[in-house]
């Protein structure tokens, strides 16, 4: 136990792995992360843990998903930690490719879903969803697990997974795990970290604004004057820039903005700046 989990870097070590436990008749999960593992990424391992009997966890900070001006150089790398909360959590492999070994010399495939992506986080964001969707179809591909878990937390990106698991025919059940947040209701993140005291302090306000677009619509407002009131929440709290605070339906992010109560199941969705690091949550409506 002492020495799991173990690291595999290579595609063809992970796959033989994987082969070893379906050839022993057992079931695999995979948890997809970028690393700085927090408790958020963990409620994907218990869920994987729950439904099957090994589990992976990759960590592969993915360059292609990074837009030019974003983070990917700052962005968070604690492997010893992370590989301690793996153990601590029974995971038994945790697959750490290097960027040559997912992008190999000539690499030239990309995997656009559309439609899904041009929305909320990608209207400002062009290249973000497409190296999100290639790097998961690989990662689907590559382990071939029974199941693959994804949070609520990036809402966006798993209704994106679950239509490129659907049209790309990869025989993987989808799973979304409910947002885990801190004791104030802020959803754990790794850009979190990036956060000074006062800004820490008015990060509460996104998910505030969230809950009071869901009761303002419950009262009969349409959804345009209850995303207006949150922007405002946002505003007056101290957050830097509002991105968008919109109210979409769960299937096919649909827009819903005159109509008082969405007929099927929505979420308000928002994305706002405290200094320079962008925080996303979203609430069922
Ligand atoms: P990352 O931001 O590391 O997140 C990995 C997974 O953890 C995602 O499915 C994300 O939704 C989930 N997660 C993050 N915070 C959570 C929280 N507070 N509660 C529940 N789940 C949470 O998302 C990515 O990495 C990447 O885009 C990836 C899918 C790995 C592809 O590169």
């Amino acid at each position: 136990m002492a020495d799991l989990p173990a690291v595999e870097r290579t595609v063809s070590g992970l796959r033989e792995r994987v082969r070893a436990w379906r050839a022993a008749g057992r079931t695999v999960g995979l948890a997809p992360t970028m690393g700085a593992l927090h408790d958020g990424h963990m409620a994907l391992v218990r869920a994987a843990r729950a439904e099957c009997d090994h589990v992976v966890v990759s960590i592969f900070v993915n360059p292609a998903q990074f837009g030019p001006r974003e983070d990917f150089d700052s962005y968070p790398r604690q492997k010893a930690r992370d590989l301690a909360m793996l153990r601590e959590a029974g995971v038994e492999v945790a697959f750490m490719p290097d960027v040559a070994e997912v992008y190999p010399e000539g690499f030239a495939t990309t995997v656009t879903v559309s439609g899904l992506t041009e929305c909320l986080c990608g209207r400002d964001r062009p290249v973000h969803f497409q190296g999100v969707a290639t790097v998961v179809t690989k990662l689907l591909l590559q382990c071939l697990p029974d199941a693959a878990f994804f949070g609520e937390k990036d809402f966006q990106q798993l209704q994106v997974i679950r239509r490129l698991a659907r049209d790309l025919d990869i025989p993987v059940a989808i799973r979304g795990v409910e947002t885990v947040r801190e004791a104030d209701d802020v959803a754990l993140s790794s850009r979190n970290a990036y956060l000074t005291s006062a800004q820490r302090a008015r990060a509460p306000a996104m998910i505030a604004a969230l809950r009071h677009v869901a009761v303002r619509l419950g009262e009969g407002i349409t959804a345009a004057e209850a995303c207006a009131e949150g922007c405002r929440m946002l505003d007056e709290a101290g957050f830097d820039r509002i991105d968008y605070l919109e109210i979409r339906e769960e299937d096919g992010l649909v827009l819903v903005d005159a109509r008082p109560v969405p007929s099927r199941p929505a979420r308000a969705f928002a994305a706002a700046f405290l200094g320079d690091t962008r925080l996303i949550d979203n609430w069922p409506v």
